[in-house]
């Protein structure tokens, strides 16, 4: 069994990157911009801007509190579109439902939006003409290419969740890859049927332990990318959960990853990678 721990992956591509970052000649600039004080989201916001430090990137870092408006969102994005030193913005999601998201999505320049989510980089990207993909999609696909002698080609794949984050654009990357794509969602009506026959599971939920032993065939590659912030009652300390029921599926599994330190860490350096693009054809 594999175990698909992010963290060799990470620490080679991040050395990859802070060479690139020396011989570039400037510091390619990522912006971020929390709404809110959603914990977990400030965990992420502040893991992202500490490993752009780490390569050598600059950081600029916006934090707006619950009162924040869409407009005063988007009149900061419109200052960091017309930042020469800035080239990727990055808005957390989600953003606290008064505020217009598709809006504020459709204010970053498409040539600074680093998650690649304005309708523009989608289109391009489902049309097989993008440089760049949506940062958690492109890290799981880093991990499943790292599983040795191991091909895509022709595996059923069953992606769980269809967010515009990780499920569509997941499907895509994988159908490129010329994998069958299942895209099943809160409304599939048996799940089990489908995870069954999976030779790829990709779960997406956000609720935790959703998969478990019973539900996989032997074999499965399992990749879990919930991340759900429960209270451990045994430690009475907050934990972060998967989708997966880890040690049921990992019996049956032929790779897994683990929650925490699996696919987490490889959004935050296909981030990375996104921002190191964007900063290139900005010259
Ligand atoms: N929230 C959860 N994942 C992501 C992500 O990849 N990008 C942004 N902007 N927000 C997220």
């Amino acid at each position: 069994m594999h175990l698909l721990n992010s963290k060799d992956i990470v620490e080679k591509i991040k050395l990859d990157i802070k060479k690139e970052c020396d011989e570039l000649g400037f510091k390619p600039g990522l912006a971020t911009v929390l709404v809110g004080s959603d914990p977990a989201s400030s965990v992420y916001v502040k893991s992202k801007i500490k490993t752009c430090k780490e390569v050598g990137f600059e950081s600029f870092d916006f934090n707006f509190d619950d009162t924040a408006t869409t407009a005063q969102i988007i009149n900061t994005i419109n200052q960091l579109n017309n930042n020469p030193l800035v080239h990727g913005i990055l808005v957390q999601f989600p953003l606290p439902s008064r505020i217009d998201s598709s809006a504020v999505i459709n204010s970053i320049s498409p040539n600074k939006d680093v998650d690649c989510f304005h309708p523009f980089n989608l289109g391009m990207f489902f049309s097989g003409q993008s440089s760049f993909a949506p940062c958690t999609p492109t890290g799981v696909m880093a991990l499943l290419k790292s599983i040795p002698n191991y091909s895509l080609e022709g595996k059923e794949a069953l992606i769980i969740g269809r967010s515009n984050l990780v499920g569509k654009p997941m499907a895509i990357l994988l159908m490129e890859e010329h994998a069958t794509v299942t895209l099943a969602h809160s409304r599939t009506k048996d799940l089990s049927v489908h995870s069954k026959k999976a030779d790829i599971i990709i779960a997406a939920t956000g609720i935790p332990n959703i998969i478990t032993g019973d539900m996989v065939r032997e074999g499965v590659v399992a990749i879990d990318v919930g991340i759900t912030r429960i209270l451990d009652p045994l430690t009475s300390k907050y934990k972060i959960q998967g989708d997966l029921d880890f040690n049921s599926v990992k019996d049956k599994a032929f790779a897994i990853t683990p929650v925490p330190g699996g696919v987490g860490p490889m959004t935050i350096v296909s981030l990375l990678l996104n921002t190191m693009t964007l900063a290139k054809q900005s010259k």
